[in-house]
């Protein structure tokens, strides 16, 4: 027990006596016959397949490397023609990276040690992953003779940390903005009702009057932004319905038209028939609006906007997590998508975050995407933006479908939800 446990750290590499038996040949072992070991070989593949975690072996003397399938699967490196050595084995690292490997097993040839390192690596084709990489030492004479370890792909992982950790970010953002604005929503209340008071006794057209009159006003605009920041917080739409993603959007082309200007186009690509999903009417109108007012000003009157609807059907991805993700099962989605400025990751990691603008002052509060966000949450919903900086960016809302009403059943019936 001591010993498993003990496999974990740097010193506990090594056995009590420090020194390692033979690695055991399963097939060769007495007890083992040759279709166990088959077996057994094909389901240490499959498994390391599916955890995407592949070994290696290293021999300090002759400097021999050994990749299972897996490794080389995760470098998109073909075993029967690449045989890696530590060398080469290294190269894969990111600049960074490398130096950090490059000293760990250094350490490990003179010491002994083993390792546990998050690091990234850029495949053959080019793509930058993230990968656990783990090291043991063995020990033959006292010296340290090979090493062994896994190398799992972790990007998958890596990448749901990362939306798990904003959602949450952006949440706590929400629901402080939300309290905030709830006192001082109070204030304003009582600014708004004292100024009725104190305008009943001014003389209309008086400078007093007046002044009343630009508080009352002031007060209006802010009454608007703490109902938009209550709305972050407990975004349940008033009234949901089953709606036509199709028919409520087409009602707003026209619209569009009239607010993108400037030598800028916008074209629908609707899915054929009707595309229901339950959510609020006036919401969602709000959220593509939001949209292509964003999309608008990424372009700078020049370019293209598309509104698309499509249906889709989302499997379990195998890393998931319920909270963040598309909704599985059958759902229709829209997706703005513009060929402005696009955004940098940097950007493109905060922009549901409230109060998040890189407009100007005084131009954007930061809180379109982050109402949007709400919304399309309430609605059991997903939103999600990708973006080349230079050449564009695509939002994209996904929404459990609502099945369509048989024919026989009364226009406008709800059926239940397929998902
Ligand atoms: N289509 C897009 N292309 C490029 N950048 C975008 C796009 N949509 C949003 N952004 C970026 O995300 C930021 C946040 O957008 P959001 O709609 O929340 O606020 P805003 O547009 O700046 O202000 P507001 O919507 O409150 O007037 C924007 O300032 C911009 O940097
Ligand atoms: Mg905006």
């Amino acid at each position: 027990m001591n010993e498993r446990r003990a496999s974990t750290g740097e010193e506990s590499a090594r056995p009590p006596s420090g020194e390692w038996p033979e690695r055991a040949d399963a097939a060769a072992s007495p007890g083992v016959d040759r279709d166990q070991a088959t077996r057994l070989i094909r389901l240490m593949q499959q498994t390391e397949h599916l955890a995407r975690v592949g070994g290696w072996e290293l021999d300090f003397t002759s400097g021999s490397l050994f990749w299972t399938d897996e490794t080389h699967r995760i470098h998109e490196t073909d075993p029967r023609t690449f045989t890696p050595t530590l060398e080469s084995a290294l190269a894969f690292y990111a600049p960074g990276s490398r130096e950090v490997i490059t000293q760990a097993v250094g350490h490990a040839q003179v010491a002994g040690t083993g390792w546990d390192l998050e690091l990234e690596i850029v495949t053959r084709t080019g793509r930058m992953i993230s990968v656990r990489a783990t090291g043991q030492v063995m020990m033959s004479g006292g010296k340290p003779q090979r090493a062994y370890g896994a190398f799992q792909d972790i990007t998958e992982r890596r990448r749901l940390e990362h939306q798990l950790m904003a959602a949450a970010r952006m949440e706590s953002i929400g629901r402080l903005a939300g309290h905030i604005a709830h006192d001082f929503n109070n204030w304003i209340t009582a600014i708004i009702g004292y100024a009725e008071l104190a305008g009943q006794g001014a003389r209309p057209g008086s400078p007093e009057r007046e002044a009343i009159d630009r508080i009352r006003e002031a007060a209006q605009h802010a009454t608007t932004l703490t109902g938009q920041l209550l709305s972050l917080s407990r975004p349940m739409p008033a009234e949901t319905s089953v709606v036509d993603l199709n028919e409520l959007f087409q009602t707003m082309m026209p619209l569009f038209k009239g607010v993108i200007g400037g030598a800028a186009t916008i074209r629908a690509n609707f899915a054929p028939g009707s595309l229901k999903a339950r959510v609020s009417a006036s919401q969602f109108r709000q959220v593509l609006l939001n949209l292509v007012l964003n999309a608008r000003d990424a372009m700078n009157g020049r370019g293209t906007i598309e509104i698309r609807t499509e249906r889709r059907r989302h499997e379990m991805p195998l890393v998931a997590a319920a909270s963040v993700g598309p909704p599985t099962g059958d759902c229709v989605s829209f997706s703005v998508s513009d060929t402005g400025e696009g955004m940098t990751p940097e950007i493109l990691d905060r922009i549901f975050e409230p109060f998040f603008t890189t407009k100007p002052g005084g131009k954007g509060t930061g809180l379109g995407l982050a109402t949007c966000y709400a919304m399309v949450k309430a609605s059991g919903g997903h939103i999600e933006a990708t973006s080349v900086p230079g050449q564009g960016s695509v939002f994209t809302v996904t929404l459990p479908a609502i099945k369509t009403p048989r024919a026989d059943s009364p226009v406008g019936a709800e059926a239940a939800p397929s998902a």
